[in-house]
């Protein structure tokens, strides 16, 4: 059995800097066409004229025959000024702005702390630009039990957001609830959407502790119930236009997962795409996935679908166990595994 879609892209995905970057990049390329690349770095990414020279780096570090185009971000912080939005516009690179409540996941320290007070003459000057906000949303208030995170920050920050500016795009990043779905079934379609990874289409929050605890299934926002995943499952595969692929692949090293202390995220990039059609393809959904992968997004964001194309075969390939660099070892999702459909690209 063999599908031919248009190519996706990946609106939501970490690509990191350096040795790092270096040996992640080409898995994102191999299957997808462009990426939303999320501003989380040390330093973040807070100015145009970062993620400028981000991106340099980043067309750098891909193989030569390439075509794979990085989407900029800019990070916004309390000190962003409308002026860098108007840049940010200008640049022709950056496509929108990500919004990460100070605390929230990695790299967040420098985030938002006033969004309806700093944060207001940017987010007006936002919608002048048409330019959409990224929400990483989850409050980070330590006495809300991390499982509500996501729907206190939907009542508590986003119906505000929206109430006071209707007009603002938003994507609400990496949903993992059903308080999430309804909420975004419930804003005007083209106004606010959704990005899905495939680790919460997949896994509920069992998987952090099955067998032992497992380091490798910890992201943020962390895994939930079994019925938020069954309402993220059949959102993306009911063929509305306000879900779309993002699949926060997030490597970090072996070591900074595998310790006291781990990081948050999940590298996927290199089975992302086979996961995806096999929560389609087990919702009997295969006639939507096309939509979810390749055109939901683009036409969010106001730009062209992609004209290339890509192949899903159905030939089981196992999952390598980890990947072996200079500097470390990344652990996949899915490591190990055996999945049934194998991306395949002519070019
Ligand atoms: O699990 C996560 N990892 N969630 C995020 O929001 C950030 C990401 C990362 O940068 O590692
Ligand atoms: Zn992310």
């Amino acid at each position: 059995m063999e599908l031919s879609i248009v190519q996706p892209d990946d609106w939501h995905l970490h690509l990191r800097d350096g040795d790092l970057l270096e040996a992640v990049v080409t898995h994102s390329a191999l299957h997808f066409r462009r990426a939303i690349v999320m501003p989380n770095l040390k330093p973040p990414i807070t100015t145009t004229a970062a993620a400028v020279a981000y991106r340099e780096s980043i067309l750098k570090a891909l193989p030569e025959n390439s075509h794979f185009t990085p989407l900029m971000t800019l990070y916004l912080t309390d000190k962003t000024s409308p002026d860098e939005i108007k840049l940010a516009r200008k640049s022709g690179i950056v496509f929108a702005v990500k919004l990460y409540p100070a605390g929230a996941t990695t790299n967040s320290q420098d985030g938002v702390t006033d969004l309806f007070g700093k944060c207001l003459p940017v987010l007006e000057e936002m919608v002048q630009q048409n330019m959409p906000l990224l929400v990483h949303g989850e409050v980070t208030d330590p006495e809300v039990d991390i499982f509500d995170r996501e729907k206190v920050f939907i009542d508590t920050i986003l119906r505000p957001l929206i109430q006071r500016l209707p007009q603002l795009k938003i994507v609400m990043e990496h949903i993992t609830t059903l308080d999430a779905v309804r909420f975004i079934e419930s804003c005007s379609e083209g106004s606010v959407a959704a990005t899905v990874t495939p680790q919460h289409l997949l896994l509920n929050r069992n998987a952090l502790f099955q067998g032992g605890l497992q380091p490798h299934n910890y992201c943020l926002p962390v895994l939930k119930r079994e019925i938020h995943r069954q309402a993220i499952v059949s959102a993306v595969t009911s063929g509305s236009k306000r879900f779309f692929l993002g699949t926060d692949s997030a490597p970090h090293e072996r070591r900074r997962k595998e310790c006291p202390c781990g990081c948050a995220g999940i590298y996927n990039a290199p089975v992302a795409l086979s996961l995806y059609t096999k929560i389609f393809e087990e919702a009997n959904a295969l006639d939507k996935l096309e939509a979810f992968t390749s055109f939901n997004g683009p036409d969010f964001y106001g730009l062209p679908r992609n004209t290339s194309k890509i192949k899903l075969i159905k030939n089981p390939w196992k999952v390598p166990e980890s990947y072996t660099f200079a500097f470390g070892v990344i652990i996949p999702m899915f490591a190990g595994k055996t999945l049934e459909w194998l991306p395949y690209t002519s070019s």
